[in-house]
Formats: C-alpha cells, sequence, structure tokens
C-alpha cells in the first residue's frame, strides 16, 4: 500500500510533472534524485537526493531552479496570479553562517551576484533596483546592519533590495493557544515552510514549523505586498544561498509548489534524510544523546524489573512440599486473578462472615466460579485444613456447592466454589435487592433439598462431614430454585485454632445449638438443631432472632413454641404468602422445625428421620418431647446452671444423675 502510493508519486510528481490545466501549474519534488532541476554554482544534488544549496565551499554562490519560466501573470487581466509554495529544508552549519532564499526572478544569470550578505541573489550595485522584478522569501542566519537586519535568526520578505519590507523572527505559532515558539534556522533540523500568495487581495504570507508538524493556523508573518507590481510576467522559481564560512550546508529535502493552485502536501516519510552532522554532531550524540539512550536504557531495565517483580508478586502464591498431593485441587493465583478481573468491586457477590465472595469466569474452561477470599494468619492446622478442603471437594451432591479448589497466598487463602446464579436464600426470604418472595412450594422444595444434603453428609458419605453453619444466608440457590448447603468447613479452620487468637464464635448466634456454648463440640445434632431454627425461618420468614419494642430478644423458636402451646401454631406462618399455602405440610414444617431445634440434643432426630417426615413416610409424633424455651434456658444459666446445661446433653436419659439436680431437673427432663 504504501510501496504503491510511493510509486504513484515518483510516477505523476516525483518525475518533475507539471500539471497545465486553465492557467495552474502544479509540481513536486520528493527528494531531487534522478529528477529535473537545475543547478548553478555551488548546488549539487547528492547521492541520496538532498538538493545542498551550497556544497560546502567557501564564498560561493548556489543556485537551483525549476527548469522552466512560469507564466506568473494572468494574460488577460496582467495581474500576479495567486500561487503557493511548500519545501522542507535543514541548515548544517558549525559557525554562524548565512542562509537561503526562496526566490522568484525573471532570469537563470545570476553571474553578477555577489555572495555572503548578499545570499547570491544581489550585488551592491543592483540592491534596491526596481528593474530586478525579484521577489524573495530570505531565511537569514546573520544579522546584518547594513540591510537592517532585525536579529539573527529571522524570515523576511525581499522585494528588489536585500532590505527586507517585512521580517519575522523565525518560529511558529501553537494551534491550541497561539504561543510563540523560536525555530532556529541552523539549528540542523529539519523544518518545513510555506508561503502563499493570494492574488486577489495582494497578501504575502510565510508559515514555519518543525519537520512532521502540520502547517500551524496562524502564519509566521503575513503582509499585504502587492506582486502585480513586481515580478516579470514569466519568472523562475527556486532557491539561492552563499555560504561564508566552509562546511555549511543548505540543504532542500522536498518542494511542491502551485501557481493558480495549491502547493501539493509533501510526504515528509518519503523525503531523503540529512546526513549526521560534522564534530558538534558527533559530540551531541556523545552528549546529548548518549546519556539520554543510558538513561532510557536503565530505565527500561528498571521498569522491566519492576514489572517483573510486581507480576512476580501479583501472582505470588504459598505453596509448600505437603501440597503436592492435592496438586489437582489448587488453583493457580493468576487463573483466579484473571478470572475476577484482578477481584474487582463490580465482581464481589457478597461479604460474608470470612470474607469476601467474587464472582468469576475461568479463563480456560470458562466455568463459573464463586471465589472466597479469606484472609488468615497462621500456618497451624493449615495443612489438615487443606485436606479438609480436598476432601469436602470430593463431595458430591445436588443440594450441596460443589468446592472446585484452592488457592494460597500470603496471608490469604481462596476457596474456589460452582458459582450459584441466584444467589443466598436469605435474600429471598426478607425480599432484599428486589428478589421476589418464595411461593410455599418452593420453600417446601428447598427444606426437603437441604435435609436431603445434610443426609448425605451426615450418613451417606464416607466419613460424617459437619457442616456447622447451616442457615438462610448459607443456602444458595441455583438455576432451578433448588437449595444448595455451602461454606464448608470454614468454621472447622477456625475451630482447629488457625485462627486461635481471635477468639471467634463457631457457627452463627440464634442458629447454634446450646450445648455448644459450653462444650464447643460440633456433632451432626448440632447441625440438626440448626437446621431445625433454618425451617422455622423459611416457614415463619423471619430471622431467627429479633428484638422487641423494649429491645428484649426474642427468639423465633420461643415464639413459635407459644403458638404451637396455645394451639395457633399456624398463625406463624410468613404472611407474606398471604395465606397461599399447605396447611398440612406448613404445620408439620412448624413442628420438625421445633423438634429439631429442641435444646436437648438426645431429643432431636436423626437427619434420615428428618427426611422421613418431609416425605410423609412416617407421621411426625404428636407427642413431642416437651420443649423448654430459650428463656427457661438462659435463666437456668444465670441461676448458675451452666455445668448442669452443659452436661445434659449426655445425662438427659439419666434419671439418677438428673435427680441429683433436684425439681428443676426433673421439670426439664419430664416427659422422657
Ligand atoms: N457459590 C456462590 N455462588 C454465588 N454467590 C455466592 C456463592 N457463595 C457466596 N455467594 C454470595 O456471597 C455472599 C457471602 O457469602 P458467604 O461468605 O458464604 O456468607 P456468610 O459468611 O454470611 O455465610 C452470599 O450472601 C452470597 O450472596
Ligand atoms: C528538463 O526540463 C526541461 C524543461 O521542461 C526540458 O527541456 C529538458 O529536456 C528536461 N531534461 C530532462 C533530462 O528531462
Ligand atoms: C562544490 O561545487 C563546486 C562548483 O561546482 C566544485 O568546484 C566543488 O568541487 C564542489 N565541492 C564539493 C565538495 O562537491
Ligand atoms: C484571469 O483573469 C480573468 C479576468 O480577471 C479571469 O476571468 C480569469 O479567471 C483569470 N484566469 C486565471 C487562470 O485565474
Ligand atoms: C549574464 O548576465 C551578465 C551581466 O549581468 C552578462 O554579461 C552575461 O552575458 C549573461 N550570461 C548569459 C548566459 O546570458
Ligand atoms: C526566541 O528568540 C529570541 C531571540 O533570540 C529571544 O529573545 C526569545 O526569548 C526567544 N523566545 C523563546 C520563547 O525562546
Ligand atoms: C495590485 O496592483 C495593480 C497595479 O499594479 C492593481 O491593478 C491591482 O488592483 C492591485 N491589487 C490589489 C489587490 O491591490
Amino acid at each position: 500500500m504504501k510501496l504503491s502510493l510511493l510509486l504513484l508519486q515518483i510516477l505523476f510528481f516525483g518525475l518533475d510533472l507539471v500539471s497545465f490545466a486553465y492557467g495552474e501549474y502544479v509540481f513536486i519534488y520528493s527528494g531531487f534524485a534522478h529528477n529535473n532541476i537545475t543547478l548553478d554554482g555551488a548546488a549539487m544534488v547528492t547521492a541520496n537526493g538532498l538538493l545542498d544549496i551550497t556544497n560546502g565551499s567557501i564564498r560561493l554562490n548556489g543556485h537551483a531552479f525549476y527548469p522552466t519560466p512560469l507564466p506568473f501573470r494572468n494574460f488577460s487581466s496582467g495581474l500576479v496570479q495567486s500561487f503557493s509554495t511548500s519545501f522542507v529544508f535543514g541548515v548544517q552549519s558549525t559557525y554562524p553562517s548565512q542562509g537561503f532564499t526562496f526566490f522568484i526572478a525573471p532570469s537563470k544569470n545570476f553571474s553578477s551576484a555577489l555572495p555572503v550578505q548578499f545570499l547570491g541573489l544581489l550585488n551592491s550595485e543592483n540592491n534596491g533596483d526596481m528593474k530586478n522584478q525579484i521577489f524573495a522569501v530570505e531565511f537569514d542566519s546573520i544579522k546584518n546592519i547594513e540591510f537592517q537586519d532585525i536579529n539573527n535568526n529571522h524570515v523576511g520578505f525581499d522585494i528588489n533590495s536585500l532590505i527586507s519590507v517585512d521580517s519575522y523572527p523565525a518560529g511558529f505559532y501553537d494551534d491550541k493557544d497561539g504561543t510563540f515558539s523560536n525555530l532556529t534556522i541552523t539549528s540542523s533540523e529539519a523544518m518545513q515552510v510555506w508561503v502563499d500568495y493570494n492574488g486577489d487581495i495582494a497578501q504575502i504570507s510565510v508559515t514555519m514549523a518543525p519537520m512532521g508538524m502540520a502547517k500551524p493556523l496562524k502564519p509566521l508573518g503575513s503582509a499585504t505586498r502587492n506582486l502585480s507590481s513586481v515580478l516579470s510576467g514569466m519568472a523562475y522559481v527556486g532557491f539561492s544561498s552563499a555560504a561564508g564560512r566552509d562546511n555549511t550546508r543548505h540543504y532542500i529535502l522536498g518542494w511542491s509548489f502551485g501557481l493558480n493552485s495549491a502547493a501539493p502536501s509533501i510526504d515528509i516519510t518519503s523525503l531523503p534524510k540529512m546526513p549526521h552532522f560534522g564534530p558538534k554532531a558527533r559530540s551531541k550524540i556523545l552528549e546529548i544523546i548518549l546519556p539520554i539512550a543510558t538513561a532510557v536504557s536503565i530505565l527500561s531495565v528498571g521498569t522491566i524489573i519492576l514489572l517483573l517483580v510486581r507480576r512476580h508478586l501479583r501472582y505470588l502464591e504459598v505453596r509448600e512440599d505437603w501440597e503436592v498431593e492435592f496438586g489437582p485441587h489448587r488453583f493457580s493465583f493468576r487463573d483466579l486473578f484473571h478470572a475476577t478481573e484482578g477481584f474487582k468491586d463490580k465482581n464481589l457477590l457478597g461479604i460474608g462472615g470470612f470474607g469476601r465472595v467474587y464472582r468469576g469466569v475461568l479463563p480456560a474452561s470458562k466455568l463459573d466460579i464463586a471465589v472466597k477470599r479469606v484472609s488468615h494468619d497462621s500456618k497451624q492446622g493449615m495443612k489438615e485444613f487443606v485436606a479438609e478442603v480436598v476432601s469436602i471437594g470430593r463431595l458430591q451432591h445436588r443440594n450441596i456447592v460443589q468446592l472446585l479448589g484452592y488457592c494460597r497466598r500470603k496471608g490469604e487463602l481462596f476457596l474456589v466454589y460452582d458459582y450459584m446464579p441466584k444467589g443466598s436464600l436469605d435474600k429471598y426470604l426478607y425480599g432484599q435487592e428486589d428478589k421476589p418472595i418464595l411461593t410455599w412450594a418452593q420453600r417446601f422444595l428447598i427444606i426437603k433439598g437441604i435435609a436431603s444434603g445434610l443426609v448425605y453428609l451426615h450418613e451417606e458419605w464416607e466419613k460424617v462431614v459437619i457442616h456447622r453453619d447451616i442457615k438462610a444466608s448459607n443456602v444458595l440457590l441455583d438455576a432451578e430454585m433448588n437449595g444448595r448447603l455451602g461454606d464448608f468447613g470454614l468454621a472447622r479452620l477456625y475451630d482447629r485454632g488457625v485462627d486461635a487468637q481471635t477468639t471467634r464464635v463457631v457457627g452463627t448466634i440464634g442458629y447454634m445449638a446450646p450445648e455448644l456454648a459450653s462444650s464447643s463440640k460440633a456433632t451432626p445434632l448440632t447441625d440438626v438443631f440448626s437446621f431445625g431454627i433454618f425451617v422455622l425461618e423459611v416457614t415463619c420468614g423471619k430471622r431467627p432472632i429479633k428484638e422487641d419494642v423494649n429491645g428484649n430478644q426474642i427468639m423465633l423458636v420461643d415464639w413459635v413454641l407459644e403458638h404451637w402451646q396455645k394451639g395457633s401454631l399456624t398463625d406463624t406462618v410468613d404472611t407474606k404468602l398471604q395465606g397461599n399455602y399447605d396447611v398440612d405440610e406448613a404445620s408439620m414444617a412448624l413442628k420438625l422445625g421445633l423438634l429439631c431445634s429442641h435444646p436437648f440434643a438426645d431429643a432431636r432426630p436423626k437427619m434420615q428421620q428428618v427426611m422421613q417426615y418431609l416425605e410423609g413416610e412416617v407421621p411426625i409424633p404428636e407427642d413431642m418431647p416437651p420443649h423448654l424455651s430459650f428463656e427457661m434456658l438462659t435463666l437456668m444459666q444465670n441461676e448458675g446452671f451452666d455445668s448442669y446445661v452443659m452436661s445434659f446433653p449426655s445425662s438427659v436419659t439419666n434419671h439418677s444423675s438428673a435427680a441429683s439436680h433436684g425439681s428443676l431437673m426433673s421439670a426439664l427432663s419430664g416427659g422422657r
């Protein structure tokens, strides 16, 4: 593409093609190699195509012309027509040296012109003579008092004289804020120039910019100068210079011109390059480029190291020898990081008791996951915990949230679960986040599902697994609204003393069996207790503990118990159901909830039995063991019966030991 464009340019413009159309004359030189350009004096074209007006010689004039004269005047009106030209130049000079001009002149004969300050254009005799018919734009780098120069770096309009009619310090105006920047003509840097004459209003303007910058909107200088009273009918266009000192080069890299037309724009990428410049250039390499290059390379090496270190730290994991056997269950932190888009807040699913939970998609398998990020500081018990995580990962049941694996970093543990699209049950029970209220059928299905999951954990798997934290917020819903138990093992992690310094309550207040308060020994029956509270919660649509208007804590169990004893059990069913529920199922669920949350562990059914009640295979016993309200239990604890309550579960059937505790005891154990 680029090549064909270049070829096209060479074909149409590069070969000095002039287009004639109703008095339009247009040409462009992208470099001057093999091009038809007339050279005079010291001017030459270098091997790579630069036009060198003064080939480094001393006190010699150099000129370069477009070969043919152009008809600057309109044949019918006789007035000088609009024209525009643009060129890219670069002046390399060891010493302060003369500049150069772009000129329009009636002849190619400059044999009488003088070098140096006369710029190869005029001499002391004809300077200022109207007969010269010369217009030039000078780029002057010497302040010449004789010619009233403004400074040693200016651009001027010259009409028949080297005393400029208008002159401007070289530079350009910024398009945005209009600030002026100097450009040094002899800086060895390539610069672009635009000269435009508007014949209709007799206005001439000049614009400069560093090469590569677009033409600035505000010209460097603009003046009303009627060239109709200056130029001859046919005139040559070209460049002139005369170096005063050795080794000065005035290079033109490219040039375009249009009479009655805009000058074609120059493709700077196709221009020949200027050679590296003399000792100054070399010292530039040493003094400027070298330190910059060194700084740049040090900086880039530093940046790379920093990036590598950051990357290393970012994905740094803790991996120990004993973990080898758990390899397949170990996720790389990098995968989890990418899956959750760097644990972005927008992927946060929720904040639980143990840490934040993020949603993610595994990069390779596109599997939807939930990553729980748990902070922990202790190594103690970690091996056992990971072993347990891995064994929990082997648990597979439709009512259990699949644990896929884990990852460890310093101070952090990541647990990876299947993603549950509908979120946690509590949000539906209490209508949070605009979640719809669950129907009775959905609730009953969820209760049965969780029971089925617990049967699997307690009785069907190879080991007895105790969940320890059954509650509505740990029940997640899959796409079909099946309840699934989540959040295994964490309670165990803290229980094992991994987080021993913070005496964390294992389980959740309101769901914890009373015996845990003293013995803290979790059993399948402590799970059954939590399950009972959970069933009541789902059926009543109320949280396990509520505060009444006086700030007293009311236990949901006590409230349901009260209604049961009054014979108004179904009054406790969630009013949000508006009476749309199966009365038999609901009252069975309520009784089951009470039975399971019995303060005495031995009075609670096993999950297998619970399942049978729920499936309707076995009717729930009408003569339930008398329940003891929590109010009562608390009262007893306050009265110093702590040890008694603690030992009670194991001694509930032991009447002899019960008797020794007096009348309260018999009240408690009554009915057994
Ligand atoms: N596997 C999962 N899929 C979808 N959302 C989940 C998953 N696990 C947890 N969550 C969301 O993250 C929240 C916090 O989870 P969790 O830490 O288990 O809570 P808590 O510690 O209170 O039991 C939950 O309420 C739930 O909305
Ligand atoms: C250069 O251009 C002039 C004028 O158009 C023409 O006379 C001359 O033959 C050309 N020379 C070459 C080498 O093309
Ligand atoms: C410069 O041009 C002059 C005149 O054409 C010539 O004598 C001289 O050898 C040239 N110098 C170089 C360095 O090409
Ligand atoms: C020349 O001038 C005449 C009369 O002013 C005008 O009509 C014509 O367009 C001009 N030609 C060009 C090429 O500008
Ligand atoms: C160039 O002009 C000078 C006078 O200024 C004259 O002597 C000389 O013959 C002219 N050369 C040509 C080639 O016309
Ligand atoms: C531009 O150059 C002139 C003359 O050398 C100087 O006075 C002026 O301060 C320079 N301006 C800037 C912005 O460098
Ligand atoms: C320029 O000068 C000529 C006479 O030389 C005159 O006819 C013309 O109107 C002038 N143009 C402008 C724009 O002033």
